[in-house]
């Protein structure tokens, strides 16, 4: 992100701390809970987001070099990411050419041949069949035209994305939008190391999920004991890029930033920089580190969703939180809400933070909700005029869909 940016938003976080105020969208939204439990309306969504749109699957650090592969199985079609010999991003259907079981179940790792574990025909991470065992037995076989099938892939800004469609189009720019694909490069996202990955499957609809990231103003109330401990809360800066949105809040460190020279300011040292790529990432910078959460829906279910969680270092920090011995890491993870800028976490703690925070906190609201939407007594919920995050992803994905954007409330400023 450029620097006169990160001044402008870091400056505008520390006005809204000294006034007291919180960003102010200006209008209120009636939501009503039945979008969280409306089997059509979750139809078309898994249809139009998910089972035919491109996914974003993960950082350039998912795939560290040649060979290096990685399987997600989270949007209708299972996909087997690779890194080719020549260190090109592939993606091909997970699916085997012989009669069409899983080739490669392990979920990361590194490879020259992919071995289906039914009669071992065999494939290489370019997707070229290889071998067929017992050749001789089975009956020839044209190799050239028997390779797994390949989908669209692309590597942009350190971000993989793929189409599950292998005819589906893909321009990561036109996702995006230049500006923001732009700024995410500049960010050294492509240089990040994975860390540690986590699944939470719980029982929210994939929009209560996304809506959990969605504003600052429950930071000091579901978290006080917790984030609320890292993070000031009630202090947003936001700014949309078509149907994705960058948002930043600041934390501890933007007390320390005052008191350095405005060249010297690194937005990551005083914020988490969150953006929501449209329609169900959520990546959160701060420190060291990304946080990458993928959120889908269950395509029966509306009433269910997985949450995939990784967290990414920068090389230094990678390097440090693995160098850590058993006592510093156990330290490390008793720490975990004390904030401190010049340690680096252990990987444990990191993910302690972030996923029991979701785990037990975020998503128990959701749980209620849900189970409010599906009892359907629950009538009409607000969107405040302090949720202009909220108000975006649902606009967004609305009018993707051609309904109409929620009624308004006019309400006064106090
Ligand atoms: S199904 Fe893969 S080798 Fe037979
Ligand atoms: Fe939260």
């Amino acid at each position: 992100m450029k620097h006169d940016l990160q001044v402008q938003i870091l400056k505008e976080l520390m006005r809204q701390i000294d006034d007291g105020k919180n960003i102010d969208a200006g209008v209120q939204y009636k939501v009503p809970t039945s979008i969280y439990a409306d089997q059509d309306l979750a139809k078309n969504e898994w249809d139009s987001f998910f089972k035919n749109h491109p996914q974003m699957i993960g950082l350039s650090g998912d795939l560290p070099e040649p060979n290096s592969f990685l399987t997600v199985n989270d949007f209708g079609v299972p996909v087997i990411a690779t890194r080719d010999k020549t260190g090109r991003f592939r993606a091909f259907l997970n699916i085997c050419r012989h009669r069409a079981t899983r080739v490669e179940t392990d979920q990361r790792g590194k490879r020259k041949l992919f071995v289906c574990p039914f009669h071992a025909w065999s494939y290489s991470t370019a997707g070229e069949l290889v071998v067929v065992a017992d050749e001789s037995d089975f009956g020839d076989v044209d190799k050239s035209c028997r390779g797994l099938i390949e989908l669209p892939a692309a590597e942009a800004g350190g971000l993989l994305f793929v189409h599950p469609q292998p005819d589906g189009e893909l321009d990561v720019e036109a996702l995006l939008g230049k500006e923001l694909l732009d700024e995410i490069a500049s960010n050294g996202f492509d240089e990040l190391v994975f860390g540690a990955d986590k699944t939470l499957d719980m029982k929210l609809n994939w929009k209560l999920a996304n809506d959990t990231f969605g504003e600052t103003y429950h930071f000091q109330k579901l978290h006080k004991d917790t984030l609320g401990q890292l993070f000031i809360g009630n202090n947003t800066h936001y700014e949309e890029f078509g149907r994705n949105h960058r948002f930043t809040t600041a934390n501890l460190g933007i007390h320390e930033l005052r008191n350095q020279p405005e060249q010297e300011w690194q937005i990551q040292k005083g914020t988490f920089v969150g953006y929501h790529l449209f329609p169900n990432i959520e990546m959160f910078w701060v420190g060291d580190t990304l946080s990458l959460i993928r959120i889908y829906p269950d395509a029966d279910n509306p009433g269910r969703s997985i949450s995939q969680v990784s967290i990414y270092y920068t090389k230094e920090a990678y390097e440090q939180a693995i160098s850590l011995d058993e006592d510093a890491r156990a330290q490390a993870v008793e720490d975990t809400y004390k904030f401190d800028t010049t340690v680096s976490p252990s990987i444990e703690a990191s993910l302690e933070v972030f996923t029991s925070t979701i785990e037990q906190e975020d998503y128990v609201m959701g749980e209620f909700q849900q189970q409010a939407a599906e009892s359907g007594l629950a009538g009409e919920a607000i969107f405040g005029r302090n949720e202009p995050v909220l108000h975006h992803f649902h606009r967004s994905y609305r009018e993707a869909l051609g309904l109409p954007h929620f009624e308004r409330v006019e309400t006064t400023a106090h």
